[in-house]
């Protein structure tokens, strides 16, 4: 997609400027940041315009309050975080707009943070509600889009603020779009673009945009359970989406017209009932009472092998059950052998980056988006509300 208007050419000196930063990120049950990556990633963004002099306001999200105020969804460890990662105090408005955040942000000199509470405590935010994006908007002179992971949504913080301010990606956007738009724009080939995780009714969308358009999409997770459940493959006792069977047969015939090879586990990493034990199955041939938790090793070498073959690798999600050590193996080692392949290779998506770095794979990549949803839209080259809203380059 075309480059969007930068940070570099914004007039920030001396000028409040209101930044929309994607800082929803995994707390543990104190409360504390489990992981701060998003955060570490606006902070290029955050040091540019420190150092330009600008007044900056942070605007973010956390979890799905539905617009009610919820402690467990506050920002203020966030902020206090934040001023860790500065090495500077972030003063925190516990009101989003109305007269006391409005005090705070006009109270800022040069080079200083205020963070509001979660946009998401006010019924106005993802409703997008003109009255709210206006007092919004009255915060600040200039906006900085640097919430990638929330560009697909049509929020007022998205889209309502950009369209009352003079707008500018910063340069978390500006990386995203960089990087992921090499996926959608000529693609090196072949192409192949791994997808795993579970649910696939959500997920059958983003397999069926990548037909035509990748050479070949390797299934694994709870996600190619229907597709084998789909040509009979009997898979014991694991539970498999039901309701998918036209939608999956139908993805098949597209997926041959398209000449788009899908490729399927062969065999499975099967627990049984009562023992801690994992052993590898082919698929049809899964023992009664077995449960599929992760591929097996002539997968993991198949898919290895074709990998080896690729010059542009798209992957999202884990292909077994990642998040226990004994299922774990499969998506290690295929990510492990990714990393020896030359070529592209990206993941975005979900859970996608925890799991590259939590298995220590990440270095697999060339590029890690810090997007779930968005990136996903992205890399089907869906239009993104918060990137159309901003004036290109
Ligand atoms: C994400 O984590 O994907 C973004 O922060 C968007 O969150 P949402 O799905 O709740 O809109």
């Amino acid at each position: 997609m075309a480059e969007k208007r930068g940070i570099a050419s914004a007039p920030v000196h001396g000028r409040r400027v209101l930044v929309r930063v994607d800082f929803n990120v995994p707390q543990d049950a104190d409360g504390r940041i489990a992981d701060d990556r998003r955060m570490q990633e606006a902070l290029p963004t955050l040091n540019h315009l420190r150092a330009a002099g600008a007044r900056t306001i942070l605007l973010s999200h956390l979890g799905r309050p539905e617009g009610h105020r919820d402690p467990r969804f506050s920002l203020r460890p966030v902020a206090h975080h934040l001023s860790v990662l500065l090495g500077q105090p972030v003063s925190f408005a516990e009101d989003i707009v109305g007269a006391r955040p409005l005090e705070l942000a006009t109270r800022l000199e040069n080079g200083q943070f205020l963070m509001l509470e979660n946009l998401r405590f006010h019924p106005g935010e993802e409703a997008n509600d003109p009255a709210f994006a206006a007092q919004l908007a009255s915060l600040g002179q200039v906006f900085v889009e640097d919430a990638f992971g929330t560009v697909h949504r049509a929020h007022a913080s998205t889209v309502g603020v950009p369209k009352r301010l003079p707008s500018f990606a910063g340069l978390l956007v500006e990386r995203e779009v960089r990087e992921l738009s090499k996926l959608v724009e000529a693609p090196a080939r072949p192409y192949m673009v791994v997808v795993g995780g579970a649910k696939v009714a959500d997920k059958l969308p983003l397999l069926t945009s990548f037909l035509g358009r990748a050479d070949s999409l390797l299934v694994g997770g709870a996600l190619a359970f229907p597709f084998l459940h789909a040509q009979n493959a009997g898979l014991g006792a694991t539970k498999v989406e039901g309701g998918l069977k036209e939608a999956v047969d139908l993805f098949f015939q597209q997926a041959k017209s398209a000449g788009t090879e899908v490729v399927l586990p062969s065999d499975l990493l099967i627990e049984r009932p009562g023992t801690s034990e994992a052993t590898a199955h082919a698929v049809g041939h899964i023992p009664p009472g077995g449960v599929a938790k992760d591929i097996g090793p002539e997968t993991r070498a198949r898919f290895a092998e074709v990998l080896a073959r690729s010059r542009t690798v798209f992957w999202n999600g884990p292909l077994g059950l990642a998040e226990d050590p004994r299922f774990a193996n499969g998506t290690r080692e295929v990510l492990a052998r990714l990393a020896e392949v030359p070529g592209y290779h990206v993941a975005a998506g979900g859970d996608s980056a925890r799991v590259a770095h939590d298995l220590g794979v990440a270095g697999s990549f060339q590029f890690i988006s810090t997007g779930g949803g968005a990136a996903l839209e992205f890399v089907q080259g869906l239009e993104l509300p918060g990137l159309a809203v901003l004036p290109d380059a």
